[in-house]
C-alpha cells in the first residue's frame, strides 16, 4: 500500500533521537509550558525569522489565538479563503468574527487578491491567507492592500512550514502567522501542536497571556483566556524534527520532481510553483475532471490519494454562504493528492505515476 502521508515512516527514520527525547521529558517530570516547549518557540521563531512564537495546542487554536490577539472579535469580517481546512474558518468563528470568502487563483489555489478589495466594508478586520500545499500565497499584492485599508493579515502557515516567497519565510510577512503540527505536516508531532509567530509584542504578550487562562502569574486572570498549551513531549519531538524541516523539504521537492517529469505527457494540471516561491510540496496535487474514477481505480490498487479538499467551507453545512467561488467550486471537483512525503521512494513515485498512466490509456 501506498500512502497519501507517511508519518510512521519519519519516525522510523529518527527513531532513536525521538525515543531519546521522549525519555528526556518523561524522566524531567515537566510536561506541559516548560523548558522544551520555551527552547522550541525560540527555535522555530529564529529558524521562520521572526521574534516569538507562543506555543499552542493546535493549529486551528494558534489561528485562534492569534486572531483573537490582533483583536478580531465579535462581529468584525475576517476575508479568507474557502479553500482550505475548515479549521480556518471555525477559527474566524470562534474568535467571533465573521468569514468572508474570497475566490482562489486557479494556478496556485491560494486566495486571489484581486477578489479581495470589493469584499472590503467597515467591518472588515483582517485577511487570513492560506499558504495552501506548501505555497505561499501571493503575499506582497495582500500585504499591500492590507496596509492600504488598516487591515491586519494573519498567516495560515499549517501547509507551510520552511517556504518562502523572494527570501522570507512563509509566515514572516504577516502581523501574526500560525502552524499546526499535526503529524503528517511538513514539521510533524506526535499529536496535537501549533504555533503562533509575530514580531509584535503586544500580540505575542495576548496570545501568551489568552492560551492559558490570561493568566500573568498563576491563578490570576488579567483577560479572558482558555486552556491552548503545548505539551513537552510534542516540543521534544518538534525540536529534533526542525533540524530535519529543510532536508526534509528538499526531499519532497525531489519527489515533485520526478512525479512532474513522469506525469508530464498525461492529461492532468501539475503543480505549478508561483515565480519567486519555494514550495515545500506538504501535498502534491493534480487536476483532472477525471478525478474520482482516478481515485476509485489507483485505491483498488493499493494506492491512497486524498482529496484536498471535497467541499469548500462555503458549502459546508456549517457555514454556508450563498455568494458562488467559481475557480473554488470547480477546482474542488478536480483535485487530486498523489501520495507525497520525504521517505517516498523513486520506485513508489514510479509506481504511483504508472498507474495513473494505465488508467488513461483505459488499462486500469
Ligand atoms: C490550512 C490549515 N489550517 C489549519 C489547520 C489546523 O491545524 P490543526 O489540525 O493542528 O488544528 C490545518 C491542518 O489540518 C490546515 O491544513
Amino acid at each position: 500500500m501506498i500512502l497519501c502521508a507517511n508519518p510512521l515512516a519519519q519516525y522510523l527514520v529518527r527513531k532513536k533521537e525521538i525515543d531519546d527525547a521522549v525519555a528526556r521529558v518523561l524522566q524531567s517530570g515537566y510536561y506541559i509550558l516548560g523548558p522544551e516547549t520555551k527552547a522550541f518557540e525560540r527555535e522555530f521563531a529564529g529558524y521562520t525569522g521572526v521574534r516569538h512564537g507562543i506555543g499552542a495546542g493546535s493549529g486551528t487554536e494558534a489561528l485562534h489565538l492569534a486572531i483573537a490577539s490582533c483583536g478580531v472579535g465579535t462581529g468584525d469580517e475576517v476575508i479568507t479563503t474557502a479553500h482550505t481546512a475548515v479549521a480556518t474558518v471555525s477559527a474566524i468563528v470562534s474568535a467571533g468574527a465573521v468569514p468572508v470568502f474570497a475566490d482562489i487563483e486557479p494556478d496556485f489555489y491560494t486566495i486571489d487578491p484581486a477578489k479581495i478589495e470589493s469584499l472590503i466594508t467597515s467591518k472588515t478586520k483582517a485577511i487570513v491567507p492560506v499558504h495552501i500545499y506548501g505555497q505561499p500565497a501571493d503575499m506582497d499584492a495582500i500585504m499591500a492592500i492590507a496596509r492600504k485599508r488598516g487591515l491586519k493579515v494573519i498567516e495560515d502557515c499549517a501547509q507551510a512550514h520552511g517556504s518562502g516567497y523572494k527570501d522570507r519565510k512563509a509566515g514572516s510577512f504577516g502581523d501574526a502567522a500560525c502552524f499546526s503540527f499535526y503529524p503528517t505536516k511538513n514539521l510533524g508531532a506526535a499529536g496535537d501542536g501549533g504555533m503562533v509567530l509575530t514580531n509584535d509584542p503586544a500580540i505575542a504578550e495576548k496570545a501568551g497571556l489568552m492560551r492559558e487562562y490570561g493568566w500573568k502569574e498563576r491563578y490570576v486572570s488579567f483577560m479572558h483566556g482558555w486552556n491552548s498549551r503545548l505539551d513537552e513531549i510534542q516540543a521534544a519531538v518538534l525540536r529534533v524534527k526542525l533540524k530535519y524541516l529543510d532536508a526534509d523539504n528538499a526531499l519532497r521537492r525531489k519527489a515533485a520532481a520526478v512525479y512532474d517529469r513522469e506525469l508530464s505527457s498525461l492529461p492532468v494540471t501539475l503543480p505549478r510553483e508561483r515565480p519567486g516561491s519555494y514550495h515545500v510540496f506538504h501535498l502534491y496535487v493534480v487536476r483532472t475532471p477525471k478525478r474520482n474514477m482516478l481515485m476509485e481505480s489507483l485505491k483498488k490498487i493499493g494506492i491512497m490519494p486524498l482529496i484536498h479538499y471535497p467541499v469548500p467551507v462555503h458549502l459546508q453545512p456549517a457555514y454556508k454562504q450563498s455568494a458562488p467561488l467559481p475557480a473554488t467550486e470547480t477546482a474542488a471537483g478536480e483535485i487530486l493528492s498523489l501520495p507525497m512525503y520525504p521517505e517516498i521512494t523513486d520506485a513508489q513515485i514510479t509506481a504511483v505515476c504508472g498507474a495513473v498512466k494505465k488508467f488513461f490509456n483505459g488499462e486500469l
